[in-house]
């Protein structure tokens, strides 16, 4: 299969929602990171986005939706979960809610679980295909399950590290602009619980509601997120974090005054690391020789940034 890059204009968006009513998987941009996007009510589509990915089937998928009433169609919201969609959607936040009996959704793309994982993305050309396609659109990331995080339709249509060849097309928006995943957040004994950290600040989040979120322990052979799984978005070679310098053969990134052959972001700051955290994976591990990382703040987003690169280093 020859992997196509889609314009992201009316045509390209006509092309992808033709490919996605058809029972198609199209890879599609949003401001956090490339999904691989199929039908969420069509289970063939949904076995499609597992297929690509070689990801494991109890692995639930995000249905990503183009209005708060189309999110009502699938998921049950009560007041906290109206104050988090008020404050932050559309944007890079998820909630895992209680999933409708009558929604309609494959449940592949629940993995079986009575609840779903819901986001509506800002990104401009996600949402016009959201509209124009009409329906929910389950997209996981669009990377082979386990490998590093695409954040360019370059990184998704690469052959060897990503799914090209594997899907038909790409939508290509050029560099998401947030570069992590959405944060996570669910629902345990009636209190908010941050399920994975993302683009969003579980400070930001802490605040529109006026309460602490609760941060569940990682037994990892039970993954509340299953994302959370250790070993993840893993780069081919090893990887060590709270490096000051190189050793010999690494390649060094660098993380403000810590300097490097390649650097996340040379004035320290944590927006513009989140925005390349995934581009520098992705070119430090082409130099195929082990990857060393400074440290980086664990405030702010840089909770996300090291949960993906404690993953990215653990053991497999
Ligand atoms: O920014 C993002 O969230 C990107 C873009 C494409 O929207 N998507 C993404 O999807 O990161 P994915 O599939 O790589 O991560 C989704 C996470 C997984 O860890 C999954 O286990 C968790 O969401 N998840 C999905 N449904 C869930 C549910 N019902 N309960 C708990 N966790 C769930
Ligand atoms: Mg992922």
């Amino acid at each position: 299969m020859q992997t196509r890059l889609l314009s992201p204009d009316d045509q390209g968006i006509d092309e992808a929602c033709a490919l996605l009513a058809a029972g198609e998987v199209v890879a599609i941009p949003t401001e956090t990171v490339y999904g691989l996007a199929g039908d969420a009510r069509n289970p063939e589509a949904v076995a499609r986005i597992y297929a690509a990915k070689g990801r494991p089937s109890f692995n639930p998928l995000i249905v990503h939706v183009a209005d708060q009433d189309m999110a009502e169609r699938f998921a049950v919201f009560d007041s906290e979960a109206l104050v988090l969609t008020d404050a932050f959607w559309p944007g890079a936040l998820t909630l895992v809610l209680p999933l409708r009996p009558d929604a309609g959704i494959a449940s592949l793309v629940t993995a079986g679980l009575d609840t779903v994982a819901i986001r509506m993305p800002a990104h401009p050309v996600a949402h016009r295909l959201l509209v124009a396609f009409g329906g929910p659109l389950a997209a996981p990331s669009a990377n082979p399950s386990g490998r590093i995080t695409a954040t360019t339709a370059a990184h998704v249509a690469d052959p060897v590290n990503g799914l090209g060849g594997r899907i038909p097309a790409v939508l290509d928006a050029g560099a998401c602009p947030v570069g992590v995943e959405s944060t996570i957040v669910g629902w345990s004994g009636g209190r908010p619980a941050l399920l994975r950290p993302g683009g969003i600040p579980a400070e930001a989040i802490e605040a529109a509601l006026g309460q602490r979120l609760m941060r569940p322990s990682h037994d990892p052979d039970a993954p509340s997120a299953p994302g959370q799984l250790l070993s993840h978005y893993a780069p081919r070679a090893s990887l060590r974090l709270n490096a000051t310098g190189a050793e010999t053969g690494e390649v060094m990134i660098g993380f403000g005054k810590v300097s490097g052959d390649l650097t996340l972001s040379a004035g320290g700051d944590m927006v513009e690391a989140a925005a390349r955290l995934f581009e520098v994976l992705h070119q430090a591990d082409a130099m195929e020789r082990p990857i060393a990382i400074a440290p980086v703040p664990e405030t702010g987003l840089g909770a996300a940034i090291n949960d993906r690169l404690r993953r990215a280093a653990a053991p497999r």
